[in-house]
């Protein structure tokens, strides 16, 4: 199954698989984390965990429209995903930030997370946004993907989070890109 090619699509809570989207979302989560992501979660963290932040803090950005989610799909599972916040201040309407880029482990590898990336870029172009923000943990396997985009080093905040078995504090990198 692993072999197809995924489909990659926005998400839509108001489909017939809304449910079941939401428990694999968690899926997936819960498999990065439990795989070393550091994306916001400590240990321990459970599939209830990962569903209570999909379903409590994703999905009414996603019905209000401030925030729109990319799944990457094989079949009817999905095995990767990616959001960009748009409910930015005023004063930065041109600007989206990406968060929360997730492939799960049995799936790397394979050009899903590029593939995710560039989808979302055009979104943000979709959404009239030029500037795209994001931060991910210094030295991990996102910052050269992020690079080879063009996505342009601001610098590293030390000590910005502790990593996901609590153990230390790690630091983020600062990225941005300017769509054209
Ligand atoms: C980072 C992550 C999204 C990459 O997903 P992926 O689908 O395996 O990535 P891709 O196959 O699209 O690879 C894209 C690039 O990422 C880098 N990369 C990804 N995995 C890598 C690995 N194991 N070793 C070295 N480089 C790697 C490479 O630059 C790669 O480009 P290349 O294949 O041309 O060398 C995935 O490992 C993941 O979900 N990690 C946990 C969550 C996370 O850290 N997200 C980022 C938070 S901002």
């Amino acid at each position: 199954m692993l072999l197809k090619t995924p489909v990659i699509e926005e998400w839509s809570p108001n489909g017939p698989r809304a449910e079941e989207d939401l428990r694999e979302l968690s899926a997936v989560l819960h498999a990065a984390v439990h795989a070393g992501a550091s994306v916001s979660f400590v240990l321990p963290f459970s599939l209830d965990d990962a569903y209570t932040f999909w379903r409590a803090k994703v999905l009414p950005g996603v019905l209000d429209r401030s925030r729109v989610v990319l799944v990457a799909r094989i079949g009817d599972e999905i095995i990767g995903t990616v959001q960009l916040i748009l409910d930015t201040p005023a004063n930065q309407k041109h600007r989206a930030e990406v968060a929360k880029l997730l492939v799960h482990p049995k799936a790397r590898r394979r050009g899903i997370a590029r593939a995710l990336m560039q989808a979302i870029e055009d979104v943000a172009r979709r959404e009239r946004r030029t500037l795209i923000t994001l931060d991910t943990r210094t030295g991990d396997l996102a910052e050269p993907l992020y690079l080879s985009m063009g996505y342009v080093k601001v610098g590293i905040i030390p000590r910005y989070a502790v990593d996901p078995e609590g153990r230390k504090l790690e630091g983020t990198t600062i990225l941005y890109k300017e769509l054209q």
